[in-house]
């Protein structure tokens, strides 16, 4: 058996579901699933319920990591068209501000130029204001990132025209970085049928295979993997109004593995994009006598029914991947090791506090 060391993988988009949606997935279950994964560091999302834009709704999620968390983690705070003037005061205590300008899950969302001018224009310009943001909303929030001089972060990009967007934004200077999903890379709407009709409902939709070639031919201009862990009940998918959303927390590695070693990417490729630039681009601290043992020959199938999130499903249902997560060392302890999570609920770290 051949073991490769990975540092510590760090996700930038994870739903925690806490407070509020504690059902589908909480601090417990989605760090489990994280250390499954590989990852030793995760940013959660603010669209909880109530959703993350206060500093009492911070103070909820706060204390659920403290006392929940297996891994490390930091928190976004939500951009809603109330808090632009008091959104600056939380800054520290959280990785970024996250704006969602497109429909998504849960109520928070900018509609308005104006709330979404203020926030870019308040929101200090140290921590990053990362965006959900598709087609016309991201060329209009490339925009005004730069008449603030802000540096900004733009979530799961899967169209063609945006990862060009991007590019030009980039080549003229402009301080934007952005993510893709394992989802957007390796389905694409004609993998939908084969998933289900409300199981495969997720934002931004999967895309055609023009699109998703056109983010393996700009992988350059993609600074990370980022699963965006969106668990939702299967009772709820196969419900009558399907959330959107899949879990990814314990497939992303697998996957990218996989294409490394079909030589569609390099390891070097996969590290940068699933360490080295999360933890640049939110500028969290280095986790000491941190690392993951990879078993690289490892052949296994994908299963629900097998994962450590609550949600229990996967739309990469019976995958063949290679790439088996062995062992995963978290500040010098043994956090997970041969199928279980050895890393005790609360002994996970808040990064930005
Ligand atoms: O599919 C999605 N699900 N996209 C989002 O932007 C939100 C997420 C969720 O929270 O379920
Ligand atoms: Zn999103
Ligand atoms: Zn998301």
């Amino acid at each position: 058996m051949s073991l490769l060391r990975l540092p510590g993988l760090i996700d930038p988009h994870v739903h925690l579901r806490e407070p509020g949606g504690t059902h589908k997935e909480d601090f417990d279950t989605g760090t489990a699933a994280a250390l499954a994964g590989g990852f030793t560091a995760i940013l959660a999302m603010p669209n909880t319920q109530p959703p993350l834009t206060d500093a009492a709704s911070l103070g909820l999620a706060k204390l659920a990591g403290r006392s929940k968390a297996r891994c490390d983690y930091a928190l976004f705070l939500g951009a809603g068209s109330e808090n632009a003037e008091t959104a600056g005061a939380q800054a520290d205590q959280t990785c970024g501000l996250k704006m969602y300008l497109d429909q998504t899950y849960g109520p928070l969302r900018l509609d308005d130029l104006a709330s979404l001018q203020a926030h870019v224009r308040r929101w200090p310009a140290h921590r990053p204001i990362a965006a959900h943001a598709e087609g016309k909303s991201l060329a209009a929030l490339i925009l005004l990132a730069a008449q603030g001089d802000r540096p900004l972060h733009v979530c799961h990009v899967s169209l063609r025209e945006e990862i060009l967007l991007i590019r030009a934004a980039k080549e003229r200077g402009q301080r934007v970085t952005c993510e893709v999903t394992p989802h957007h890379l390796f389905l694409s709407e004609l993998d939908a049928p084969a998933i289900g009709p409300g199981r495969s409902e997720v934002r931004p939709r999967l895309a055609t295979q023009e699109d998703v070639n056109a983010l393996w031919d700009n992988l350059d201009v993609i600074d990370c993997f980022a699963t965006d862990h969106a668990p939702h009940t299967l009772e709820e998918k196969d419900g009558p109004k399907s959330p959107p959303g899949f879990p990814g927390l314990e497939t992303a590695l697998g996957l990218l593995w996989t294409a490394v070693r079909a030589g569609r990417l390099t390891m070097d490729d996969l590290v940068l994009r699933m360490h080295t630039n999360p933890r640049r681009i939110y500028g969290l601290p280095e986790q000491p006598e941190t690392f993951v043992e990879l078993d690289g020959e490892a052949e296994w199938e994908v299963r629900g029914a097998e994962l450590h999130s609550r949600c229990g499903w996967t739309p990469f249902e019976g995958r063949r991947l290679r790439g088996r997560v062995r062992r995963v060392v978290l500040r010098g302890r043994d956090a997970f090791e041969d199928g279980r999570v050895l890393a005790a609920p609360g002994s996970g770290k808040d990064l930005c506090s």
